[in-house]
């Protein structure tokens, strides 16, 4: 895995017109390996905070200092792969050939990337389905290919904008083991936002909470659980629901509530 997959952002601001600061003074370490999840209100910046991570803010309207692997942002960094909610498979590709896409366009060998997408496609779940396209594919399955896409990528960082967030509750949670695994076994830094807060906990070694636009942070919570982590088992610890409610009422003040 090339670089390193440290996220540093300090004082950063995202203006968009004069009248809509998306966010502002964030200031956040993510750790290389490090799991980051980021919560808040809808419309308090989460996207535009991994857009700008990614090079793809319009110019001019962020400030404040972000870096990705010590590099300031710029479109097309491979040190990054990018998820979102919605599967944004290529209808007429195979799902192995969409978990190979990603290698395609970076010009990853052809062998190379084939052996790695089948393996991926394994490990989500998907064995047997390589040849079915998207639209033989149940939603979830649709997301189960988006992942491996994302990890046949060899970037230290993934950015995930609620990969899950379109899916019923038992294919999310059947996800969220899924991405552990994958996570657990090679380490990368993941910033993931999602507004399940459930999920955040589930998952993270931090939550990072932010309050209504301009989204500021109002909390930076430690997630103390041991690994490897249980999705299920979690549900019935009550250590899990005391750092959920803490998130939840962290979540609460950012509202003025
Ligand atoms: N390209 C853009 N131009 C103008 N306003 C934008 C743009 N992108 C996002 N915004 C605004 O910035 C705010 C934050 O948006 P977003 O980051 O998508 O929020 P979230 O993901 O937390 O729901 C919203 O008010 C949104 O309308
Ligand atoms: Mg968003």
């Amino acid at each position: 895995m090339s670089g390193n997959g440290a996220i540093v952002l300090d004082h950063v601001s995202v203006r968009f017109s004069p009248d809509i600061v998306a966010v502002a003074d964030v200031s956040l370490n993510v750790r290389a390996g490090e799991f980051v999840s980021i919560v808040g209100p809808s419309g308090c910046g989460k996207t535009t905070l991994l857009n700008f991570a990614a090079g793809l803010l319009p110019g001019g309207v962020g400030s404040g200092i972000f870096t990705v692997g010590g590099k300031p942002p710029v479109e097309g960094n491979r040190d990054i792969a990018y998820m979102l909610a919605r599967d944004a498979l290529a209808p007429w590709r195979t799902a192995l050939g969409n978990a190979e896409l990603g290698g395609e366009i970076r010009g990853v060998p052809a062998a190379e990337r084939r052996a790695r997408a089948i393996d991926l496609l394994e490990k989500v779940g998907l064995k047997g389905f390589e040849h079915a396209y998207p639209k033989q594919l149940s939603q979830g399955m649709r997301q189960r290919v988006a992942l491996a896409r994302t990890f046949a990528l060899a970037s230290p960082v993934l950015l995930m904008d609620e990969p899950f967030g379109a899916l019923d509750a038992q294919t999310k949670l059947q996800l969220e083991d899924v991405l552990l695994s994958l996570w657990q076994r090679d380490g990368r830094t993941v910033l993931f936002i999602t507004h399940d807060l459930s999920e955040a906990v589930t998952m993270s070694d931090r939550v990072i909470v932010m309050s209504a636009r301009p989204g500021r942070i109002v909390a930076d919570v430690p997630i103390t659980l041991p690994r490897p982590r249980s999705v299920r088992a979690l549900q019935k610890d009550p250590a899990f629901h005391e750092l959920y409610a803490h998130v939840w009422s962290k979540l609460e003040e950012g509202l003025g509530t």
